[in-house]
């Protein structure tokens, strides 16, 4: 393999048990999937299927009960606490669906404070924040505070600050999941724009199928594995072992979403076309 055919991301048989109450809960199950470099990766499923905690094993803010973890071919789960934290530092970017931006600080300085943190050159932080900004359309509302800026606006500067310190990897827990349909697109929509401009991989988790249609790659989480959005879907070829790429939700709640998806089709042409001005495609 030449280097931009190992993965970014090689998870192996990764697994993940809580402990509640003396029970155990197994929420993943040997799951295994590859992401490669600049993929922009959609995470569907239902409430409780366990995508917020892949997200989180993805970002290593969790470890896995069992397997692995490859990132650029280093098992990184075997790193010490500290290598993990300046791994996360370095590498992860991570948007929430509550921005959780600073209120008494402005869009500008939320931007930068990964820069003032590591104590980066105050101008140079500034710069590159100001940059930011303007790339998530917002360089007219830097000095105003998160209250002062609507929904969308926030999530803007909320994934400009995640951006802030270059990171490979992106990953947003349903970003849109507060705003409404035209706003997430637009969210979506600058995720793009940024894939595509800076190369950064991509992975959002999103209850919206209208949304997921925005994401080349779409995946599902089934009965603690992950498995194609679409059975078939080639793209998913090298991703998801082969045994699973016809695979069906097993579990009979997924059935609606896989519904909701193929509706969603029919009505994908609608989305494109309301949301033109924010760039959405499919
Ligand atoms: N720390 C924990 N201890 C025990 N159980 C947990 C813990 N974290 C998550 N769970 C359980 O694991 C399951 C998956 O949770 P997770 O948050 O990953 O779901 P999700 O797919 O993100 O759901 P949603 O769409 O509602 O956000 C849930 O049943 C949850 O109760
Ligand atoms: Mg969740």
């Amino acid at each position: 393999m030449t280097e931009s055919e190992i993965p970014l991301i090689d998870i192996q048989d990764l697994s993940k048990t809580f402990r509640h109450r003396g029970e155990k809960l197994t929420v993943l199950k040997d799951l295994s999937f590859r992401i490669f470099r600049g993929d922009r990766i959609a995470i569907m499923g239902p409430s409780g299927a366990g995508k917020s905690t892949l997200l989180q094993l993805l970002g290593t803010l969790d470890a896995p009960t069992k397997g692995t973890m490859l990132f650029d071919g280093e098992d990184i789960f075997r790193r010490s606490s500290s290598g993990l934290a300046k791994f996360r530092n370095d590498q992860i970017g991570f948007v929430f669906q509550f921005h959780h931006l600073l209120p008494e600080f402005t869009a500008l300085e939320n931007v930068m404070m990964p820069g003032l943190i590591g104590r980066m050159n105050q101008k140079k932080a500034e710069d590159r924040a100001q940059q930011l900004l303007d790339d998530v359309g917002l360089a007219g509302r830097v000095h105003h505070q998160p209250g002062e800026l609507s929904g969308g606006e926030q999530q803007r500067v909320a994934v400009a600050r995640a951006l802030f310190k270059k990171p490979r990897l992106l990953l947003a827990d349903e970003p849109t999941g507060n705003l409404d349909l035209r706003t997430g697109a637009g969210i979506h929509a600058i995720l793009r724009e940024l894939n595509e401009k800076t190369g950064v991989t991509v992975v959002v988790v999103t209850h919206d199928p209208r949304l997921a249609e925005t994401m080349p790659i779409r995946v599902l989480v089934d009965e603690g594995r992950l498995i194609p959005q679409r059975p078939g879907d080639e793209r998913m070829e090298g991703r998801l072992p082969e045994a699973l790429l016809d695979a069906r939700p097993r579990e009979p709640g997924q059935m609606r979403l896989v519904e909701a998806v193929t509706d969603a089709e029919n009505v994908g042409h609608k989305l494109t076309g309301g949301a033109e001005e924010t760039g959405v495609n499919g």
